[in-house]
């Protein structure tokens, strides 16, 4: 089965993976973005870059959002986790402020890996006695066990990754916004740290919020594709993934809907800067 554009996000049921991981029926969304438009500098005849997304994120949903460069997707992610407000249009985030995660790290180099998790800890008011074993809890999490006295410098790409998820993780988010947090990484550190979202997404019962450029990956890690058109953003098209993780990339049906996605992809991408 190839992809299917779908109607509602949460009147769907969608295909349960990894022992029970996936949206929970019967709650409300996560996240819900009603009519959030979003134009930078003073209101007037500037372009919008944003226009009308309402988007609902159920609880346990893992959503990849796909668009060209420069539509929007970091504006959105941002607007999520409340970095910026909409022009117009409303954004919910019912179990409070979401963890973001970037291309780059951003831990503090001068700090060791099991501190950069310590200070998020500390930020979301856990208690000093406490800090040190959640550090290396969370740390055991993202299997960096041994690496709490190290240094950032003393760490590879894919580990500081890592190190960054355990932060993001050490704020007890019901959701997790990633913006290509492994685009800077080689194709198997980054394989294999799609099987670790996977399994710590499954695990954490996230709500995950996913942007990319790469469909493989898109199709690989989400339950729900979103596609954002050319500027100004708006969703342009949805597909569901209803493949039960873990994933193989060369299964039919995901290259059957990686095709399909990257051929509406190109379109949007030839569209841009037309508009
Ligand atoms: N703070 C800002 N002030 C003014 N313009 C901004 C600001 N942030 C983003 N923009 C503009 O909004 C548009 C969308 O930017 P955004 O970073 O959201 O795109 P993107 O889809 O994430 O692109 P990419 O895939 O390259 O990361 C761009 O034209 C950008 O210049
Ligand atoms: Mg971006």
């Amino acid at each position: 089965m190839t992809g299917m554009a779908i109607a509602t996000p949460l009147s769907r049921t969608a295909a349960a993976s990894l022992d029970g991981a996936g949206p929970v029926a019967g709650t409300g969304p996560a996240v819900r973005l009603t009519h959030v438009h979003k134009t930078f500098g003073r209101p007037g005849p500037a372009a919008p870059v944003l226009e009308d997304i309402s988007l609902d994120i159920a609880p346990g949903e893992f959503v990849c959002l796909l668009g060209a460069s420069g539509c929007g997707k970091s504006t959105l992610l941002n607007l999520v986790a409340g970095l910026d407000r909409p022009t117009q249009g409303s954004i919910e985030v019912p179990g409070g402020r979401p963890a973001l995660m970037f291309q780059e790290h951003a831990l503090l180099p001068w700090l060791t890996a099991g501190r950069n998790v310590e200070l998020a800890l500390r930020l979301r008011g856990v208690p000093r006695a406490e800090r040190r074993a959640e550090a290396e809890r969370l740390l055991e999490i993202v299997r960096l066990g041994g690496a709490h006295r190290k240094r950032v410098h003393e760490l590879s790409g894919g580990m500081r990754q890592r190190v960054a998820l355990a932060r993001a993780l050490a704020q007890a988010p019901k959701v997790l916004l990633m913006d290509e947090p492994f685009a800077a990484l080689d194709a198997i550190t980054r394989d294999v740290l799609h099987q670790e979202l996977i399994r710590v997404w499954a695990g954490q019962g996230l709500s995950v919020v996913f942007v990319t450029h790469d469909v493989r990956e898109a199709v690989h890690l989400a339950q729900r594709v979103v596609l954002l058109s050319s500027r100004p953003g708006r969703v342009a098209r949805e597909w569901a993934v209803d493949v039960p993780q873990p994933r193989r990339t060369e299964s039919a049906a995901l290259a059957g809907l990686c095709k399909e996605i990257t051929d509406q992809l190109r379109k949007e991408v030839s569209l841009h800067g037309r508009n």
